[in-house]
């Protein structure tokens, strides 16, 4: 018997609607759950909206609703996008939900049973932006240290949970479980905060001033502070669900939470719990931010990415796929659309779509449509299937850790050795001469094929349903499918579709060369150490166009350079530093055409600004190295793609 997996994601505000950053911890709370699933567990995934607080009531008065309505409207759009997303979550939790604050309440009086809620003049500087307060020495600048925005000085009686008692036991509890909290770096943090005194946790706010909350049981003259009644939602949730072998689906195995909100849930969360006498969770794993080329997303810089957007443009799969496949899990990762689009071309239109394209069609021709039977083979053969062999148990291992980007880059490492085996077994040319030998290659990659589509099929259940659909062996595996050589003989192969049709990107969506460059995916950078060679996406990743030299001047304090002015077919000339000016004089470049490498990261020379490189011919010659420039046999328009 496996055991039970039960994770959760934050509950989002309703003040918001759905982006990247919600969509990422989502989605890779869906892919833990189906993969727990698919390795055989029981599994349960909540996840819902935080509903109450000033910052809901406020984005509700300021959209002049009633602030249940509000709430019901922003709640509705979350589930919108985790439809849209192919998230399959079990519960949806809504704060406002009757039997959600029935419960709040209900702790929040043993809490105060205990002697654990004390009350107290307060004086502290509260942030409305992230509700809470902070200490005179924590502001920076005088605001709050998270968000920067202003703070204000509250003075007042409020409730306080006596949060301090339970330091020193949440210290040696971190200590003894090295991996409750994840990724290790973030464990650190926790403790390093935990080396000063932990203030009381002030759990309360006169309805005076926020009316929009949970009332506490015993003074309903004020509500609950919003993060006490949030926290409590991943108990509540379960507080009466058992497993198949009966025992409580709390605690949770997991946590999946943004890095923003580590110490909301390593701190306050963990010592609530504490004082209730109720179990920890297994692990509180944070995960890193995500950027937009290179820049943190915000609304008044407008470069948000759009999740259900994305999903409507590309397919939810394959959104998923880049999410999970491009951050480490734990670690930041930047988002761009030159990203997606090569990752997405690389992995999946090239390795994975092209390697069962070749193979249904050798299948059809050779073996009229239906998976050959394997022969005893010869040494590839072997290697072929014993990689295959170590494969499964590696990416359980993976997944089960929350290596999920780890587990993903193996199967598509996998992929690589398929296409390396197919090209080296050759068996287009192979089958003239030995049928026995072409089947068994063509088996072990249809076993191969369906191995990839299963355990990728957490990340992109559409489009992996869809593969093994097309592979003959629709809906979940069967048997002992973890094992090379479970693919069945004979099936016949469905007519083959395009699963991964080409991501090409608009000039315009091709990062300008002033904006910040995306840096190679880690699939580019792999592949190009592995083996030296780069796949055509990767190649075509570097932008080159026909461009015409319009100006060309000295560049003073230097003998090399040359400042250009460049027509590239863009609104207007660039400005391109070269260093030819030892083999060309600046007046003899003027209206010539060249090749121009366009989405090069600008840098400084001189002090001039570069946009672009041109290419040239490098020769040896005995005076020394000359350059010659590369240009269009005859006349491009300026702009026209080089490729
Ligand atoms: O904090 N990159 O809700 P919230 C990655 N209601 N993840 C991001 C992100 C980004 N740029 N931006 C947001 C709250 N997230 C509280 C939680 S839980 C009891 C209460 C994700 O709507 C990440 O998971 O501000 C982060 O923790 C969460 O959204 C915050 O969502
Ligand atoms: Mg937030």
């Amino acid at each position: 018997m496996t055991k039970p997996f039960y994770v959760t994601t934050p509950i989002y505000y309703v003040n918001d609607r759905p982006h990247i950053g919600h969509a990422y911890t989502t989605v890779l709370a869906d892919v833990l759950h189906r993969a727990h699933r698919l390795f055989g567990d029981e599994s349960y995934f909540l996840t819902g909206t935080d509903e109450h607080g000033q910052k809901v009531e406020q984005a509700a008065r300021k959209a002049g609703m009633d602030p249940q309505a509000h709430c019901d409207l922003y709640s509705g759009r979350f589930k919108d996008a985790w439809v849209a997303l192919g998230v399959s979550y079990d519960q949806f939790i809504r704060t406002t939900d009757a039997a959600h604050k029935a419960f709040v309440r209900e702790q929040i009086q043993r809490l105060f049973d205990a002697g654990d809620i004390y009350e107290k003049e307060y004086e502290g500087w509260y942030s409305t932006g992230e509700e809470r307060f902070f200490t005179e020495k924590e502001l920076v600048d005088g605001k709050d240290p998270i968000s920067h925005r202003p703070v204000e000085l509250i003075r007042e009686k409020n409730y306080f949970f006596r949060m301090s008692k339970y330091q020193a036991w949440l210290i040696g509890h971190i200590e003894a479980n090295p991996a409750f909290i994840l990724p290790e770096f973030r464990r650190n943090e926790v403790l390093g905060f935990l080396r000063q005194p932990l203030a009381d946790l002030c759990i309360s706010r006169p309805k005076a001033r926020l009316a929009w909350g949970i009332p506490l049981p015993f003074d309903e003259n004020y509500v609950a502070y919003v993060w006490v009644d949030a926290l409590l939602n991943y108990w509540s949730a379960v507080k009466d669900r058992k497993w198949k072998d009966g025992s409580a689906a709390w605690p949770a195995t997991v946590h999946l939470i943004g890095k923003d909100i580590l110490t909301t849930h390593c701190v306050y969360w963990t010592t609530i719990l504490r004082a209730l006498g109720a179990p920890q969770p297994e692990h509180i794993l944070a995960h890193g931010w995500w950027m937009k080329d290179g820049q943190r997303m915000s609304k008044t810089t407008g470069n948000v990415v759009d999740p259900i957007e994305m999903a409507g443009k590309f397919g939810a799969d394959v959104f998923r796929y880049y999410l999970m496949r491009d951050m480490v899990v734990g670690q930041d990762g930047d988002f761009t659309d030159a990203g997606f689009a090569a990752t997405h071309n690389a992995d999946l239109a090239n390795d994975l779509g092209n390697l069962f394209s070749r193979t249904h069609k050798l299948v059809e021709q050779h073996f009229a449509g239906a998976a050959p039977a394997p022969a005893r083979g010869s040494e590839a053969d072997r290697a072929i299937v014993d990689a295959l062999g170590a494969l499964f148990p590696a990416v359980e291992e993976d997944f089960r850790a929350f290596r999920v980007d780890a587990g993903i880059k193996k199967v598509i490492a996998h992929i690589r050795e398929l296409n390396r085996y197919i090209d080296a077994a050759a068996p287009w040319r192979l089958a003239k001469t030995d049928l026995a030998a072409t089947g068994t290659v063509l088996y072990h990659i249809l076993d191969g094929l369906r191995a990839a589509a299963t355990l990728l099929s957490p990340v992109m259940p559409v489009k992996m349903a869809k593969l093994l659909e097309l592979l003959g062996i629709p809906g979940a595996p069967k048997g002992d499918w973890q094992r090379a050589g479970a693919y069945p003989v004979g099936v016949r192969l469905a007519p083959v579709e395009s699963l991964f049709p080409k991501i090409e990107l608009a000039a315009a969506e091709i990062p300008a060369p002033a904006a910040a460059q995306p840096a190679p995916p880690a699939a580019v950078k792999a592949a190009a150490s592995e083996d030296g060679l780069v796949t055509v996406d990767e190649f075509f990743r570097t932008k080159l166009v026909s461009a015409k030299i319009l100006a060309a001047e000295p560049v003073e304090g230097t003998d090399k350079l040359v400042k250009l002015s460049v027509d590239a077919g863009e609104a207007t000339p660039r400005t391109v530093v070269a260093g030819i000016r030892l083999h060309y004089a600046p007046e003899a470049l003027v209206g010539r055409q060249i090749v121009l490498v366009a989405n090069l990261a600008p840098r400084k020379l001189k002090g001039i600004e570069s946009r672009g490189m041109l290419l040239c011919a490098k020769m040896k010659t005995e005076a020394g190295e000359k350059l010659v420039l590369i240009a269009p046999e005859s006349d491009a328009a300026p702009g026209s793609p080089v490729g």
